[in-house]
């Protein structure tokens, strides 16, 4: 049986004879004693004292099982308990070259990646990182969601042809998937709401703090759903999961120094703001200019920048809806609204304190030949789509969705600047290596 640390760290245990599997996470050695920290499989830390005469052959990364009799010791780290041990069972003595240290530069850390995630602040984030999937999981559970999955190999660009992955397929050619949404919605007409966390890739050229080429998409969709019901998911769906992680990862929040109090103030309902509201309020901004050469500021039809979404957001504690985008900026699957020609039933939701979109979503244009018209548009070629057009032949519904990047959730939620911090295997534009 493996007994980890956070268990044995009770005073039931006080006076008996315990033992220990793990890592040696450091060594400090006396004359007479020698202070180990073992590091369990989970990342817990317990302190083992032994004769420095049976650890002379022992490094740092060494695998090995402590045993001993478990004492109270204010001294000792993490909650004052220790292991007196007496003797030591070694799995493996690792070279003494572990190329992680305390002081390491980024770069190295990503190349050794597959040993960076042994550190003990990757371990508290990937915790995080199973909660946050399993309280979403949970969510879509509890309300009655149908978790599906779709396929990763496609025919077509669900996000734009400019950050597709080309792929050979055998003869012909394919693309890595930007999102399963187009798949999501025809299965909404056999499963009634539907999600899925999918894998999904961009290739994205630029390098910057919060793009991946391959990142965690969670995805809904569901039929005879309005923008006001999807805005309502997803401020349900976002509160319930970071409500729950708060509770339940207290510990991990507390290693990685992040301030929980104002997650724990999430809650429906959040900011919203106009597309149109938020160009104006950025036209009076200084530091927006979409267009460095011409100083151009931001003008109705234009993306929101980086910059302009972090300004909308500096200084709020809540998430913000960004509501009815000009279609122009926006897919061709993106309904239109029927009073206002050119405006678009979407929105985007911007994380609080300038971290930016983690969600986009809205309803999809359920008439064929507006679809079709769109299509052209975007230059797509309609072989690739005649599927996708089949579900508005035959019993087309309105429906909607929305899709939520969970390492842009958990960069805000841990408080993170890059986003390659959220994950163990970052993929961006400079590596596919570890
Ligand atoms: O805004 P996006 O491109 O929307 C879609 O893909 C829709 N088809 C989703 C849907 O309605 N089913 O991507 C959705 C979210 C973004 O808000 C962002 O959180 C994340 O996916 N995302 C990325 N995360 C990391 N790296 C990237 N390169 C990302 N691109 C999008």
């Amino acid at each position: 049986m493996n007994i980890r640390s956070a268990e044995l760290k009770h005073d039931d245990y006080i006076g008996k004879y315990v033992s220990i599997k793990g890592w040696i996470h450091r060594i400090r050695k006396q004359k007479e004693n020698t202070f180990l920290l073992i590091r369990d499989d989970r990342g817990g830390i317990m302190q083992c004292i032994i004769d420095s005469s049976k650890t002379n052959n022992l490094t740092i990364e060494s695998s090995v099982e402590i045993f001993g009799i478990l004492q109270k010791d204010t001294r000792a780290p993490e909650g004052g308990y220790e292991i007196k041990a007496d003797e030591i069972s070694i799995f493996s003595i690792s070279k003494n070259d572990y190329p992680i240290g305390e002081y390491q530069s980024l770069d190295l850390l990503l190349d050794k990646r597959h040993l960076a995630i042994r550190t003990r602040r990757m371990i508290m984030v990937s915790k995080i990182r199973s909660s946050v999937l399993y309280f979403s999981r949970k969510w879509f559970i509890d309300n009655d969601w149908i978790e599906v999955t779709a396929p990763i190999i496609v025919k077509g660009s669900v996000e734009g042809g400019s950050t597709l992955f080309k792929i050979k397929y055998f003869d012909e050619d394919a693309y890595l998937s930007q999102s399963v949404q187009l798949y999501l919605e025809a299965m909404i007409f056999s499963l009634g709401r539907v999600w899925s966390i999918t894998p999904s890739f961009r290739a994205e050229k630029s390098r910057t703090v919060r793009h991946l080429t391959e990142f965690l998409h969670l995805e809904a969709e569901a039929p005879w759903v309005s923008l006001e019901d999807l805005i309502k998911f997803q401020e349900e769906l976002i509160s319930y999961v970071i409500q729950n992680i708060v509770k339940s990862n207290k510990q991990e929040f507390e290693f990685l120094k992040r301030n929980i109090s104002e997650l724990e103030k999430i809650s429906p309902p959040f900011d919203r703001i106009t597309y149109e509201k938020a160009i104006d309020k950025l036209r009076n901004e200084e530091l927006i200019i979409v267009d460095k050469d011409s100083s151009r500021k931001i003008e109705y039809g234009d993306d929101l920048t980086i910059d302009s979404e972090r300004i909308l957001t500096l200084n709020s504690s809540k998430p913000l809806f960004v509501i009815g985008y000009p279609l122009k900026i926006k897919p061709f699957y993106v309904k239109e609204e029927i009073s206002k020609e050119g405006l678009g039933i979407a929105a985007d939701l911007l994380a609080p304190n300038g971290f930016g979109e983690i969600t986009s979503g809205g309803l999809r244009e359920d008439d064929l030949q507006k679809l079709e018209k769109r299509m052209v548009l975007e230059g797509l070629q309609k072989s690739n789509y005649d599927w996708y057009l089949d579900l508005r032949r035959y019993g087309s519904v309105p429906h909607g969705g929305f899709g939520l990047g969970i390492e842009r959730l958990m960069r805000w939620i841990l408080n993170i600047t890059d986003i390659k911090d959220t994950l163990p295997f970052p993929r961006t534009l400079r590596r596919i290596y570890p």
